[in-house]
């Protein structure tokens, strides 16, 4: 007689923990030691996915240094990451630097906090639900089928720019429906620029400059930002005036039905915010997560064969959607894979408001706290073969042994991800749409060139060839 296999035991992140735990209040855990004034923050910033990494392993779970006078904390460890986030939120706020992204989404939910933050969220959220999401499913597809549609039987391509274009296609017309969509490529490029010149100014050395020197940008942001508002605000205006403002057919309209507790909705300067926060967060991070997955797959022609055969046999030659999702265990797989290995938002940031302890360890008001999703993801202590993509990992129970937070692509506790299922809605039916009539292989070597900004980036886009498959 057989016995069936014994499910693996969940995995218990307290004995794994490294380096000390803290013990006195005037003790600073220990951490990289660089020159005076910049602190560590220059070799920060020309490689920090592989200092990040490097710095946790070497110096312990969590991690001091400091820059300019300020005191930075890397944390490695899931429970400490779950005290951030979820056990101790009430006491952080947003980085400093998610903060600077105010300057062109203003206060939406993804910059604004207390109070404030609260009513938007509690507006929004209802719309984010999956069961609110599946008038969307088939749009998602359609776009799909529309964009590869275009593509030539056999080509190399940069397939980050379609990607980019495809998934601001879908946001636009999630958001906002049909009948008002402005010019695509207006917008993609408004963006574009946004956040080009956000990242050299903002995420660089440059940031500790005055403002004079950065004036350029500055206004070139400025400049952006206005024409964005321009079109932002006439679309509001448009349907406010339209026979059917609240129809909760897009994103659009839900926004506008929406009504707090004391009935009170959003003002236009409130809609405007939490679209362009929509756009910001919505488009970039889902088309980095498809390229991702098409480079991956690109390079493992066997987890290819495995998509195409499980994409074959449930699609049945027809269009993806919403009920064929749950259907798709390996094409979620997939995705889940290539969040882990490239985690588009690849740290998650947040300050001190008041004396908070992690770890034993005091970590003073001010203090700024990074929690690196890129670097957590790839520690082998939660994951076999950390290095290597395997998207069979996912597919006996793995999520449920995890500890949480060893595995965060969307954040978690109040703040996370509002879009999280909308993203792997897409992802999972824009993935099928794509295996189901094209093969990927690969142009370049599988080292990508990656570009650690506000979210991680392929310096050099993803070339891959991209073949449609025989019938
Ligand atoms: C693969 C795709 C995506 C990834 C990896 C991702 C990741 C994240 C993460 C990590 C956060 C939390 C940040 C923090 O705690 O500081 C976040 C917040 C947020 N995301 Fe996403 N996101 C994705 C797609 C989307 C989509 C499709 C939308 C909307 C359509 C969206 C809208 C937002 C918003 C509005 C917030 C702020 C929520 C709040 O603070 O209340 N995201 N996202």
């Amino acid at each position: 007689m057989t016995s069936s296999p014994r499910p693996a035991a969940p995995i218990d992140p307290a004995p794994l923990r490294r380096g000390a735990l803290g013990t006195a209040d005037t003790r600073v855990p220990p951490g990289p030691q660089g020159p005076p004034l910049l602190g560590v923050g220059v070799q920060f910033q020309y490689d920090p996915l592989r200092r990040m990494t490097a710095w946790l392993r070497e110096h312990g779970d969590v991690v001091h240094y400091r820059v300019g006078g300020t005191p930075w904390y890397l944390l490695g460890h899931p429970d400490d990451i779950a005290s951030v986030l979820v056990g101790e939120h009430a006491r952080y706020m947003k980085d400093e630097l998610t903060h600077e992204l105010a300057r062109f989404v203003g206060r939406g939910l993804l910059t604004s906090e207390g109070s404030f933050w609260r009513r938007q969220r509690r507006i929004a959220a209802p719309s984010f639900q999956p069961r609110h999401l599946a008038g969307f499913a088939a749009t998602m597809a359609e776009r799909t089928q529309r964009m590869i549609a275009t593509w030539p039987d056999a080509s190399a391509r940069d397939v980050h720019e379609d990607m980019m274009r495809l998934t601001l296609d879908i946001v636009l017309q999630t958001l906002f429906g049909a009948a008002t969509i402005p010019d695509l490529d207006a917008v993609g490029d408004i963006v574009s620029l946004l956040m080009a010149d956000f990242q050299q100014n903002f995420l660089t050395w440059r940031r500790l400059l005055p403002a004079w020197f950065n004036r350029d940008a500055i206004a070139r942001i400025d400049d952006a930002r206005d024409r964005l508002d321009v079109i932002l605000y006439d679309i509001i205006r448009q349907r406010r005036a339209g026979a059917d403002p609240e129809n909760d057919g897009d994103l659009l309209g839900r926004l506008l039905a929406a009504r707090d507790e004391d009935g009170s909705r959003m003002t236009d300067r409130q809609l405007r915010d939490e679209v362009a926060t929509l756009f910001l967060a919505g488009h970039e991070t889902t088309a980095l997560a498809l390229s991702y997955a098409l480079h991956l797959l690109a390079h493992h022609p066997e987890v290819a064969e495995r998509l195409h055969a499980e994409v074959d046999a449930v699609l049945d030659g027809g269009t993806a959607g919403l009920e064929h999702v749950a259907r798709l265990p390996f094409t979620d797989a997939v995705v889940r894979e290539t969040l882990r290995l490239y985690p588009p938002a690849w740290v998650i940031g947040r300050e001190a408001l008041e004396d908070c302890t992690i770890a034993g360890w005091r970590i003073p008001r001010g203090a700024q706290v990074l929690m690196p999703q890129w670097s957590v993801h790839r520690d082998p202590r939660w994951f076999d073969d950390p290095e290597r993509f395997a998207p069979e990992r996912w597919l006996d129970g793995l999520a449920e042994r995890l500890p949480r937070f060893a595995y965060f692509p969307f954040g978690g506790g109040p703040r996370v991800c509002v879009g999280n299922h909308f993203a792997n809605l897409e992802a999972v039916l824009a993935l099928a749409t794509l295996a189901q009539r094209f093969r990927v292989s690969p142009v370049g070597p599988i080292e990508l060139s990656l570009l650690p900004s506000v979210t991680l980036r392929p310096k050099d886009g993803v070339v891959l060839r991209t073949e449609r498959r025989s019938a």
